[in-house]
């Protein structure tokens, strides 16, 4: 069978360095406000480098947003250029797309802010200027919804929303809306992280008509569970993989896997 390769679009956002950008300049974000609790990657010399506390972010002006909305359509052009099959829009992991979607990051008082549907403008925006280039067929989305519990978990990366279920099903609206191809969701993966509600995964089911992916820690066993429940179409593994590049066979053969070697990531 034919494999399909979707690029990711990943704009970080605040989630960077000076040393990073152009001219040394400061990274932008919905709003000028630090990430705390992330590093970022900078370079210290070629071929090398070291982990690093963020920069302070400058806000995007009205006319920068919308010219991001362009860009975003750009690079999909260019992902087809190059022969991937569709994109995805990394929606995640307190990356831009999130820190508009987040009130804690998004203190904007233009249309991009303010209100939910404002916080959630930006998204609708690059998914429909996404879909109009590739086809809407071609376009995924990736979401992080956190559940925070302990409030080590809700300032981590500043994903700090009032009602997670109300805000991440106002977003799968959206792309039920626009019609897209599959809803990524990223779970927490951090030890002790919290569990995605039973009610919010069968809210997101109700809401999305597409291919619905989980990932996050997932086994075969935890797996099946998802997709007997029917909360979702498929399971997507990350560190397993990469400690195992012929994880599907193991499963399927019930192979014991090797354990992740953090220092290979
Ligand atoms: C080395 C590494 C790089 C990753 N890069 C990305 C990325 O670029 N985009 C993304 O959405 N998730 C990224 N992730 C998160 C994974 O997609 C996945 O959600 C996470 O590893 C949890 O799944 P797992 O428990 O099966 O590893 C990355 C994870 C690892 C370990």
């Amino acid at each position: 069978r034919r494999g399909v390769i979707f690029a990711q679009l990943w704009h970080v956002g605040r989630v960077s360095h000076t040393s990073l950008q152009p001219g040394g300049e400061a990274p932008v974000a919905p709003s000028a406000i630090r990430a705390d609790n992330v590093k970022v990657f900078i370079e210290t010399g070629p071929g090398t480098g070291t982990l690093a506390d963020p920069s302070t972010p400058r806000a995007l002006s009205t006319k920068e947003v919308k010219e991001l909305v362009e860009l975003y359509a750009q690079a999909a052009r260019n992902a087809l250029d190059a022969g991937f099959d569709g994109v995805e829009l990394h929606c995640a992991n307190g990356y831009l797309v999130n820190q508009f979607i987040s009130a804690h990051t998004n203190q904007r008082d233009d249309e991009y802010g303010g209100s939910l549907q404002n916080r959630l403008r930006f998204l609708r925006e690059i998914t429909l200027a996404v879909a109009g280039v590739v086809g809407k067929e071609r376009v995924g989305v990736r979401f992080a919804p956190l559940f925070a519990t302990t409030d080590e978990d809700r300032v981590y990366l500043g994903l700090v929303e009032e009602d997670p279920h109300q805000t991440y099903i106002e977003a799968v609206k959206i792309l039920e809306e626009v019609g897209i191809a599959y809803l990524s969701l990223a779970e927490a993966d951090w030890e002790n992280a919290p569990e995605l509600p039973e009610t919010f995964r069968e809210a997101v089911r109700k809401t999305f008509s597409g291919k619905i992916i989980y990932a996050g820690k997932y086994t075969a066993e935890r797996g099946n569970r998802v997709i007997r429940a029917g909360w979702g179409d498929l399971i997507a593994f990350g560190r397993p993989f990469i400690a195992n590049p012929d994880l599907p066979a193991r499963i399927a053969n019930n192979w014991p896997l090797n354990p992740v070697d953090p220092s290979t990531m």
